[in-house]
């Protein structure tokens, strides 16, 4: 698809939308701007379809060689920038059904002297792109409608906005094409998506990229290493583990160093503590968090942060099995401590534990964890929210605006002191689940933080509930994996 831009609108596009506020007068000038020698049935028709520009609605006049679309954005105090994602998705729902080969877009009116041009492009490409995504390998008899086929998009802006809204627009690609990997990654099944396809996707990445390199550490290696929580795990599945270490570097000498932590369990079956049915059905999604870390990785090397980014992943699948780590058993991790395992289906926070612990050697003195970890977080904050956890204010502010500016859902829980001891174990430095009842997404974060140094700004994030979307979340992410966390985590970096 070419993206045309324009300072001018012209006859070529098949389609041309125009967005409108929920305001009469707006409508009613915009209509006779259009200049229609029809214009009183277009009235008439405006008020038997009801079209009020409320968000979502649609009003379509059809003519010879165009169709004019507008569409509804809604009160404008209740607009904001994930408005414009939105509609930007609707936009591309439409074009779904039509199947036109080119389309436009007339933004000139509301670019006239706006300050957040470069946002609001960035946000429309995002909504654009992530709309048209489709995960349909499996399926036979393909859908037509599920993707739109356009030629070209002519994207009308004034003059003085042109060259920002081009370049912002670009970079929401780059955005978008992240998070459609992460939903790939998390859509893709079990079966396929096993620790290997994660080391793998990994090299793919760094060979594309010159300034990033990987190294994937194998069993025996991370044997060596000390690496007993996450080799505990490991040991119930035939499918080998895969300890995934990736790092971007900038070009010029990198202002600080941050790692991303991925929960990489490419299946979770529970262990012995087997899941049920409703518990088990979607449990390939347990690498969410590392797929997260790879969206990024995707595109960092073209978004070129100041800082040098590492990318962990200790990969590995919950199997119940002969081998498989028993209730009741003891782990050495690598940080010395050890950790009684009481669920087997507690496994993501132990092999953490040990990723944790491997960067923290490495010197990175910011991390923040990506984590499908508890069931409790869905419980607490629904399908749609992420909970977000951090030792240190700044970076929790930092992480909140950036989600809060990509759309992404995410909400603050305290790292309860009152709590620290929950988790205490009597034959062991530490129990892998809480002896009491409530707050599961809260003594989870406490455990993890018993591996992470006091001098080290740590966020984590648990994504059990939005990592994947039982049915559509909006008009841009369908059902299925959302790549939850990408673009949040992208913005982060680009601004450090
Ligand atoms: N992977 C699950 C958490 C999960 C649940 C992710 C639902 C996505 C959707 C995790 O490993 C797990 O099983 N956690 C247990 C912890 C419990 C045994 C303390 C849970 O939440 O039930
Ligand atoms: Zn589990
Ligand atoms: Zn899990």
């Amino acid at each position: 698809m070419n993206i045309v831009f324009r300072a001018k609108e012209d006859a070529q596009a098949e389609i041309i939308f125009y967005p409108v506020l929920q305001d009469d007068k707006a409508i009613n000038a915009l209509l006779k701007k259009l200049d229609y020698e029809n214009e009183a049935s277009i009235f008439t028709r405006l008020k038997r379809e009801d079209f009020k520009a409320k968000s979502g609605q649609f009003f379509v006049i059809h003519d010879e060689e165009q169709s004019v679309v507008l569409i509804g954005r809604g009160e404008e105090k209740k607009f904001d920038l994930e408005s414009w994602r939105v509609l930007a998705g609707q936009m591309a729902n439409y074009l779904k059904k039509q199947q036109v080969k080119s389309a436009g877009l007339e933004l000139d009116y509301w670019l006239n002297n706006k300050k957040d041009v470069k946002d609001l492009a960035k946000a429309l490409a995002e909504g654009f792109y992530l709309a048209n995504y489709k995960f349909d390998k499996f399926i036979n008899k393909k859908d037509k409608i599920s993707s739109f086929d356009l030629e070209n998009l002519f994207i009308y802006t004034d003059k003085k906005s042109k060259n920002i809204f081009q370049k912002a627009w670009q970079e929401g690609v780059l955005f978008a094409q992240a998070t459609a990997l992460a939903r790939d990654l998390v859509n893709e099944p079990a079966s396929t998506m096993n620790p290997q396809f994660l080391a793998d996707t990994a090299i793919r990445i760094a060979k594309e990229n010159k300034n990033i390199s990987v190294k994937v550490l194998e069993e025996a290696e991370v044997k060596k290493m000390g690496m007993g929580a996450y080799l505990g795990i490991a040991k119930g599945s035939v499918e080998k583990p895969k300890f995934i270490h990736l790092i971007y570097k900038p070009n010029a000498k990198a202002k600080d160093k941050v790692a991303l932590v991925g929960k990489g369990i490419t299946f979770d079956s529970g262990g012995l503590n087997i899941k049920p049915f409703e518990g088990m059905i979607n449990m390939k999604i347990d690498m969410g968090g590392a797929a997260t870390v790879l969206g990024v990785f995707e595109v960092i090397a073209k978004l070129n942060p100041k800082v040098e980014v590492h990318g962990v992943i200790a990969a590995c699948e919950n199997m119940p099995s002969g081998n498989a780590v028993r209730p009741g058993d003891v782990l050495h991790s690598m940080s010395g401590q050890t950790i009684e395992i009481a669920n087997t289906d507690a496994e993501g926070r132990v092999t953490l534990a040990d990723a944790l612990h491997y960067i923290q050697q490495k010197g990175v003195k910011k991390i923040v964890d990506l984590a499908t970890l508890t069931g409790a977080v869905v419980i607490g904050l629904g399908p749609n929210y992420a909970a977000l956890f951090a030792s240190d204010d700044k970076m929790s502010k930092q992480i909140l605006d950036s989600a809060k500016k990509e759309g992404e859902p995410l909400w603050p829980l305290p790292l309860a002191k009152e709590y620290k001891d929950f988790n205490e174990s009597k034959i062991a430095d530490i129990r892998n689940i809480p002896n009491t009842r409530g707050g599961g997404t809260i003594t989870a974060a406490l455990f993890l933080k018993h591996f992470v140094a006091d001098d080290v700004a740590w966020a984590h994030i648990d994504i059990a509930g939005p990592v994947y979307a039982e049915k559509d979340f909006n008009s841009y992410t369908p059902a299925g994996g959302v790549g939850f966390g990408v673009r949040t985590l992208l913005d982060w970096l680009s601004k450090m």
